[in-house]
């Protein structure tokens, strides 16, 4: 069976495999993060052909069903069929990899976040375009963490934070060492900077600044970017210690806003959700790009309010972290 796409792509739908697994299985990149139906990145419209659900399409209104659109990590081709869905050229040349990685560093920023390097054979090559994720996999378990650090980087730096009872949480809070051997899968994930000369808004809660502070820290590298238009950076945490990443750039200038969701005694910076601090200081998004990454309930909000207030469906690009099964 194949899969036509409008752009004019075809590939073959393979047995068992999602619409999406399909497609990158071929080496087309459609947009996906969560791959199991919660953040909805992946959603398209079904133009013709019958499809299958893998799984619960949790991120989809019965509207949105009757619709025709469906999520490609979610369902596989039953028939041939024809999906309105573009192929991520930036990706190109981009393989994911399965590569052995040591602990170099770890460092404890906060009571609920750990900073953690990992170090690749020297003879390794991990290409990644900044604001990818990875999975990271010890013994039998494996999470996917947004990469920090930057492609030139020698090191890949992971923040990573504290879940009540998580499995992987034991490790990275009690058991890791220095020189731990683990495996890294990736890279994954098409949250990445499309274009940088629009005015840019991003959003993150808790350690969704990780691909954020990568992407920021590569635009401050990179030495063809001339910024033209405001860059701002609104960063929701719990509590004033979870704020690990004091940002600082040479070349950028970047309006970096932290926002506290309970407000305390001794705060004095921005209270409530990112997202309707933003949208309270940011009046014409005519141009605006926003791209939000962290919880999910911040990205569902932020993604309803931004599109109310008038920016276009296509101008919004969000990374949501969803529990791992
Ligand atoms: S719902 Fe398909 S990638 Fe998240």
């Amino acid at each position: 069976m194949l899969i036509d796409t409008t752009e004019g792509t075809q590939f073959e739908a393979q047995d068992d495999l999602s619409i999406l697994d399909s497609a990158l299985k071929s080496g087309l990149v459609f947009e996906y993060s969560c791959k199991n139906g919660q953040c909805g990145v992946c959603k398209t419209t079904l133009l013709n052909g019958e499809v299958i659900e893998l799984r619960a399409q949790l991120a989809l209104s019965d509207q949105e069903k009757s619709d025709n659109k469906i999520l490609t990590c979610c369902c596989a081709a039953k028939t041939s069929i024809k999906i309105d869905s573009t192929d991520l050229s930036a990706l190109h040349g981009i393989t994911v990899k399965t590569l052995p990685a040591r602990v170099s560093h770890i460092s404890y920023l906060s009571e609920k976040i750990v900073e953690i390097r990992l170090r690749l054979p020297p003879t390794a090559i991990f290409q990644f375009v900044e604001g990818q994720y990875l999975d990271v996999i010890w013994n039998t378990i494996r999470r996917s963490y947004s990469i920090a650090s930057i492609s030139a980087d020698k090191e890949i730096t992971l923040l990573i934070k504290c879940f009540e009872n998580g499995q992987m949480t034991d490790y990275w809070f009690n058991k890791v060492k220095k020189n731990d051997l683990l495996r890294i899968e990736g890279p994954k994930g098409t949250f990445f900077l499309r274009d940088a000369q629009s005015p840019l808004i991003f959003l993150a809660t808790g350690t969704g600044i990780a691909p954020i502070k990568s992407i920021l820290n590569s635009l401050e590298h990179d030495s063809d970017f001339q910024q033209l238009h405001p860059i701002m950076v609104y960063w929701g945490n719990r509590s004033p210690e979870d704020f690990v990443w004091q940002a600082s750039f040479n070349k950028l200038t970047v309006d970096f806003y932290n926002v506290l969701s309970q407000p305390t005694n001794d705060w004095s910076g921005d209270t409530g959700y990112v997202q309707d601090i933003a949208l309270a200081r940011q009046h014409n998004l005519d141009d605006t790009v926003v791209y939000a990454c962290g919880s999910n309930a911040m990205i569902k909000s932020a993604k309803e309010q931004f599109l109310a207030c008038g920016l276009d469906e296509n101008r919004f690009y969000s990374d949501a972290f969803v529990q791992s099964f």
